[in-house]
Order: C-alpha cells, then sequence, then structure tokens
C-alpha cells in the first residue's frame, strides 16, 4: 500500500516528503496550472531533487495521438530523467502508444481511466500503473469501489506486474476504499491526506498527554531525566 502525492507544488512536495511516508509525486496538465506558467523541465527537476531516485515520479503527455505521445514521452525523459513513468490516457491512441513505449522498456501510467475495459486494455498493452479515476467515476455512477476490485482480481488470476494507482479522490474515505478494494497505490492531493490529521480530537490527546507529564514532572523534559 503506497501513498503518492497529486501535486506540482514545490512547497507542498517538500513538506508531505518530510513528513510523511510517501511513495512518490504524480501530475496533470490541470495541476500544473495551479502553479502558473513554470519552467516546466527545470520544474520538475526540482520536484525529483526533492524525492530523490528512489520515489517515483509521473508526468503526463498532451499528444493525442500516438506518435506525438512517443515523441513527448522521449522529451520528459531526455530533460527530466530516464526513470520519469510517463502517463499516458488510455485511449486507443494511448495504448498504441504504452505498447510502444513498453517496447523501449520506458515506465508507463496508463490514466484517465473510467471503464473496466479502458484499465484491461492498459494492462495487456503492458502499463506499469493504471489509473482509476474513483471521485470522477462515482460522479457518472460508475462504481468505482468495484472496479478496482475487478482490476486487482484480473491482476491477480492472471499474474499482470501491473499496479493500481487509484486517482481523483475529493476525501480520505474513497482512498480508503481504494485500497482496501485492492489497489496497491493511490494518488491524493496533499489537502485530503493532511486533513486526514486534522481531526481536533487528535492534538487533544497530544495535548492532555503533556498536560499530564507537566502535572507529574513540571516542565522537563525526558531527555532532562537521564
Ligand atoms: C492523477 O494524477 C489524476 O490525473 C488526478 O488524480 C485527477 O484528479 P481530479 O479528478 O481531481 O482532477
Amino acid at each position: 500500500m503506497k501513498y503518492l502525492i497529486d501535486t506540482a507544488n514545490i512547497g507542498m512536495i517538500e513538506k508531505c516528503n518530510d513528513l510523511l511516508p510517501i511513495a512518490g509525486v504524480t501530475s496533470n496538465p490541470s495541476i500544473i496550472k495551479k502553479e502558473g506558467k513554470i519552467d516546466f523541465f527545470n520544474h520538475f527537476k526540482k520536484i525529483r531533487q526533492i524525492i530523490g531516485s528512489a520515489k517515483t515520479l509521473h508526468m503526463q503527455i498532451l499528444a493525442q495521438d500516438s506518435e506525438g505521445i512517443i515523441k513527448e514521452a522521449h522529451t520528459i525523459l531526455e530533460n527530466v530523467d530516464k526513470n520519469v513513468f510517463i502517463k499516458v490516457p488510455a485511449t486507443p491512441q494511448g495504448l498504441k502508444a504504452i505498447r510502444l513505449l513498453k517496447q523501449e522498456n520506458i515506465g508507463v501510467t496508463a490514466t484517465a481511466v473510467y471503464t473496466k475495459t479502458q484499465g484491461l486494455m492498459a494492462m495487456e498493452a503492458g502499463a506499469d500503473y493504471i489509473a482509476p479515476y474513483f471521485n470522477r467515476m462515482e460522479n457518472l455512477d460508475i462504481d468505482a469501489a468495484d472496479t478496482i476490485a475487478d482490476f486487482a482480481e484480473m491482476i491477480a488470476v492472471y499474474g499482470y506486474e501491473t499496479q493500481i494507482l487509484a486517482a481523483s479522490f475529493k476525501n480520505i474515505a474513497q482512498v480508503n476504499t481504494a485500497f482496501k478494494c485492492g489497489a496497491q497505490t493511490a494518488t491524493v492531493a496533499p489537502d485530503i491526506l493532511l486533513a486526514a490529521f486534522a481531526v481536533p480530537s487528535i492534538q487533544k490527546a497530544v495535548d492532555d498527554f503533556d498536560a499530564d507529564w507537566q502535572e507529574t514532572f513540571g516542565d522537563i523534559s525526558i531527555c532532562d531525566l537521564k
């Protein structure tokens, strides 16, 4: 079970990477839009510097034809680094590009997955990750939990190496459901992840422990007792 963060915000990536056990960073053009007209390649090189080489970085292409997708993928790999996972929408042209990119041993994340067929075909095309859009599916009355459970079952039955990278969440309960249904990984906006720790009872528990300690030992720390 791995958490990635769905953002291109450098400050947030630094903060989450420092505090939380995150496994990587994902982005898409709409996420990048929030950062403005960034110095694209240098921005993502900086993200790589922050997260290091052991974590995964997923960047999306824009082209809609297989040839253009492959060209953009190579441009990203040459200008950021060769370990970036290229996010390719699971369209028919995207599926062709995924097959060709995998022949070159390039890491691929099939994205914009709303239907079982898209996900299953992306697995068959060799995608390393498939990204079912949990909340967007629910908005369309598509059963996201059932879809993810079916993907997990097919991965187990047929031995695909593809991992489910569940995406598009509006709350942390959806993330938990995705994991419960068999998603190995999920990418979550930092504000949704951090909100899970903003329950007032959590800080109150910590403050109560502190108050009880102070009443017992006064203003000295555990380290002062040695
Ligand atoms: C992954 O990076 C997806 O593109 C992303 O989670 C989509 O999220 P949204 O539905 O909130 O735009």
